[in-house]
Formats: structure tokens, sequence, C-alpha cells
């Protein structure tokens, strides 16, 4: 039995599991896929929990078929010949960035024919636990037929990864590769992953996207019009707001983007309120919350000097000046 179990990705209710698949408390069922291979952990499918925006049509009709998981093979093998990479290596070199311990749980988003698993496996070694979601069904069915027959306790799902059907924190890692560009929003994408992993925990993300400083070159011209996902800029800005200890890098000839992140428990800690020196004074805090209305230039000129006059901050000068006047108008009747 894994030690993570899955909850109803639109109300995050616990989930009971039937012969069918798994049951919400109000009757409705997320269906186990069909599978013809022995041995093969049951994967429900909750791609109807979600109605697929135009990204996620477009993976689907991409990547849903027995054809496109062929086609998808041959495109890994062109990939790694064209950027002179062994894939095992460069997979293990990814999967390093996720700092993981023996016994770690891992979520795999996008997970497609699962190739990602197996070093993380090895990082995870036997007591560790691999979750791998995809949103084709055909997809997760071809990986979790091949991990079925590898005997590897690997649990996968079919649905929209933009909708994890995990609580909040119950894995120490999330990773993906190669698909969020076309997510229909990347940065619930990246948030979804940050949600899932404990505090403290690492994911990792990559995608195409030549680098910046390649872009107007004749190599980045030549990779883009290749395959326009190569335009694809990494998508630094949508992190979290709890992300931490961020790296952003360039791997496979600087044409996929890889950002790696801990996650915090909330913004960074700071004392906003710590006093500045000097003419203006005040703090970070005042500055941004105690905004008031501008005055004329004269009458700014005119409290500049006056707060020189008596040796204080524009701020102290300030706070004293409308306070006596606040306190002369409270008195009032
Ligand atoms: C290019 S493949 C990458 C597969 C795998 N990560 C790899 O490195 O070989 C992209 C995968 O992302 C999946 N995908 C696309 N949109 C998704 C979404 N919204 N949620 C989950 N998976 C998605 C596709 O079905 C496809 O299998």
């Amino acid at each position: 039995m894994p030690s993570v179990s899955y909850v109803c990705p639109e109300t995050r209710q616990p989930l009971t599991v039937t012969e069918d698949g798994l049951l919400r408390s109000d009757g409705k069922l997320y269906r186990f896929l069909p599978t013809d291979v022995a041995g093969a952990t049951r994967a429900p499918d909750f791609t109807a929990a979600v109605e697929a925006g135009e990204g996620a049509q477009a993976s689907l009709s991409m990547y849903d078929s027995r054809v496109a998981v062929e086609v998808y093979r041959n495109f890994l093998d062109w990939l790694f010949a064209t950027f002179r990479q062994d894939e095992a290596a460069f997979r293990a070199s990814m999967a390093a960035r996720l700092r993981l311990a023996p016994g770690a749980r891992v979520l795999v988003t996008g997970a497609g024919l699962g190739d990602d698993i197996s070093a993380i496996l090895e990082q995870v070694g036997s007591t560790g636990e691999v979750h791998a979601q995809d949103l084709s069904p055909a997809m997760v069915a071809k990986a979790a037929s091949t991990w079925a027959a590898t005997g590897a306790a690997v649990h996968f799902s079919a649905g929209d990864a933009l909708r994890l059907p995990f609580a909040d924190g119950a894995f120490d890692a999330a990773f993906h590769f190669g698909g969020i560009n076309l997510f229909d929003d990347v940065g619930q994408g990246l948030a979804e992953m940050a949600r899932v992993v404990r505090v403290g925990g690492r994911v990792v993300a990559g995608d195409e996207g030549v680098a910046p400083w390649l872009r107007d070159t004749d190599y980045g011209r030549m990779v883009i019009a290749n395959n326009r996902l190569w335009a694809y800029a990494a998508p630094i800005e949508r992190l979290p707001p709890n992300a931490q200890d961020v790296n952003l890098t360039w791997v496979l000839g600087e044409c996929f983007w890889v950002i790696e992140f801990t996650v915090g428990r909330g913004l960074p800690e700071i004392d906003p309120n710590v006093a500045h020196k000097g003419w203006r004074g005040g703090s970070m805090w005042t500055r941004h919350h105690g905004q008031l209305e501008a005055v004329t230039p004269q009458t700014k000129a005119r409290v500049l000097e006056a707060a020189a006059a008596q040796g204080l901050s524009v701020h102290d000068w300030l706070e004293q000046a409308l306070g006596r006047e606040l306190g002369a108008k409270a008195r009032q009747p």
C-alpha cells in the first residue's frame, strides 16, 4: 500500500478504493484505466475532473493515442542524438537536482512514458515511493504496463497537472520535464507541484526554451525553426511566492530551461520595521503602507527645512506634526 493516498482533485476529499475505481462520498467515481497487464497497479483516471482547456486539448491530440506513444519514443531518440547526450545519464543528472534521500516520496507530473522514473527510483531506493501522472490516458496505460513488467511499485494516474489528486505536502519532491510550456496555466502547474510538496522539499521543472543569449544567434534561430517550442522563455516570474533557493539553468545545448526551488513556508521572513537612518527616516513598512497624498513643492520644502531645523527625520517630523494636529482635532467638540 502506498503511503500517499489519492484525494479528489476537485474537493480534496479522501476517496475510497472500490473494485472499479476511487469513490467520493457523494457517489462520484474516478474509474481505473483498463489494464491488460497482469500485476499493473491500477491507475485512476481523473481526466474528467477538470474541463480540458486549449493547451490540454492540444496535448491530448498530440499524446493520447497508441501512434503518439511510438512517435514520442522516436522523438526522444532524435532529441538525445541531436544534443549528443546519453539519455540515462541526462535523466540521472536531472533527478539528482531533486536532492532526494532514500525513502523519499516523489511525484512526477506529465510523466509521459515514465522515462524519468528509473533515475528517481535509484535515488529513493526500495523504501521510497514514486507517483507519476499524465494528462494522456494512452501514455499512462503504456507507462503503467512498462513498469508492471519491472515489478517496481510505481503508482500511476491520469489527470491534469493543474489539479493534482493529492493533499498539501504529501510528497518530499516533485519533478516535471518536457510538457509544462503547453499547460493552460504554467504558474498553476508550478504552484500545484509546490502545493503537494512539504515545506523544505524540492521542485524541479524544465521544458523547451533556448537560452536568451542564444535566441538571436544563427544557432538559436535554427532550433526555433525546427520547433516553435524552443522560442518559449523560462517562466521564472510565474513561480509561487513561497519558492526559495531558486536556480534557473539551461541544459541540452542550452535549449531547455530548468527551474529548481525549495518549497518555503510563505514569503521570505524579513523585519520590515527596521528604522532607516538619515533625513527621510521611517522604515520599509511605513514607506509602503504609510503613503499619503502629495503636497505642493513649497510645502514639501518647508517640511524638509522644519525637520532639518529640529534634527528630526522627515518621517519623525511628520508623525509628530500630524499627531499634534490629529490630537487637537480629536479634542475639538
Ligand atoms: C514531451 S512529453 C514529456 C514526457 C516525459 N516527462 C519525458 O521527459 O519524456 C509531455 C507530456 O506532458 C503531458 N501533458 C501535457 N499537458 C499536461 C497536463 N496539463 N497535465 C499532465 N500532463 C500533461 C503530455 O500528455 C505528455 O505525455
